[in-house]
């Protein structure tokens, strides 16, 4: 079942995806040369917690970070540690806050100093391919419709989409229905409808779309060690389009 938020809900989580927003943006100062992926993991944990939020992400399913840190060839959910960023480096934050019971959750990555121009290239049509695919969110459209224009521009630009791991739902549940995947056909799927609230999320890889699973049981890495990239954001789907409530 797809909920429909009510106004109140709807309140709340416009408070907790501006705490996410707002975290990205207090962070990104951080982002240099020498720091570690655990230090960047301690600010994001003080900060929404001084917002009055908790990080979503905190012993979700036993996962031991507040935040997750992918730093280039990890795809999703890297686990914070004693990893220093380097220059040239490209780090994703994946940020989900928890505000009086519902959730924001929003993923950028930032590239660390000078970074090659593949790795700029690949940031680039990744934010854009988010953009394509929110394009598409309007109540009536359907979810096969986002999944398709992010697909078709990634195909485009020479970029693996990865399957594995999908957009959702969001709500008093970090996870909800429906799942909104990052490849698909138009007008197939569920109808999207005034007051749902989804995470359209690309994960996208220079390389091969093949993902694998590090022993670690959380971080997944490209299959061919290529960098990866991974734009999110909260929106709230409106008459004729989106609100984005983890704006930044
Ligand atoms: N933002 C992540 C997602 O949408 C949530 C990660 S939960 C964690 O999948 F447990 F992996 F941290
Ligand atoms: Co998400």
């Amino acid at each position: 079942m797809i909920n429909i938020k009510t106004p109140r809900e709807i309140e709340l989580m416009r408070v907790a995806g501006e705490i996410v927003g707002d975290t990205h943006k207090y962070l990104i100062p951080y982002l240099k040369p020498g720091i570690t992926t655990k230090e960047i993991d301690s600010l994001a944990r003080d900060y929404i917690t001084k917002r009055g939020a908790t990080p979503s992400c905190y012993n979700y399913n036993g996962y031991p970070g507040n935040i997750c840190i992918s730093v280039n060839e990890e795809v999703v959910h890297g686990i914070p540690g004693d990893r220093k960023l380097c220059d040239g480096d490209i780090v994703t934050l994946d940020i989900c806050a928890c505000y009086k019971g519902y959730h924001g959750d929003s993923a950028w990555s930032y590239p660390i100093g000078n970074v090659s121009e593949e790795k700029h290239y690949l940031l680039k049509h990744t934010e854009e391919s988010l953009y394509k695919g929110l394009n598409e969110v309007k109540a009536g459209a359907r979810i096969g419709d986002i999944g398709y224009a992010i697909e078709n521009y990634c195909k485009e630009h020479n970029l693996g989409v990865v399957k594995e791991l999908v957009g959702h739902g969001i709500g008093n549940h970090l996870h909800e229905q429906p799942d909104v995947p990052n490849y698909g056909k138009k007008n197939t799927g569920p109808i999207l409808k005034e007051g749902m609230v989804i995470a359209v999320e690309p994960m996208i890889n220079l390389g091969t779309a093949d993902v694998y699973l590090l022993d670690d049981d959380w971080t997944v890495v490209t299959a061919d060690d290529q960098p990866s990239a991974h734009f999110e954001h909260t929106v709230l789907i409106t008459k004729d389009g989106y609100e984005i409530l983890t704006k930044r």
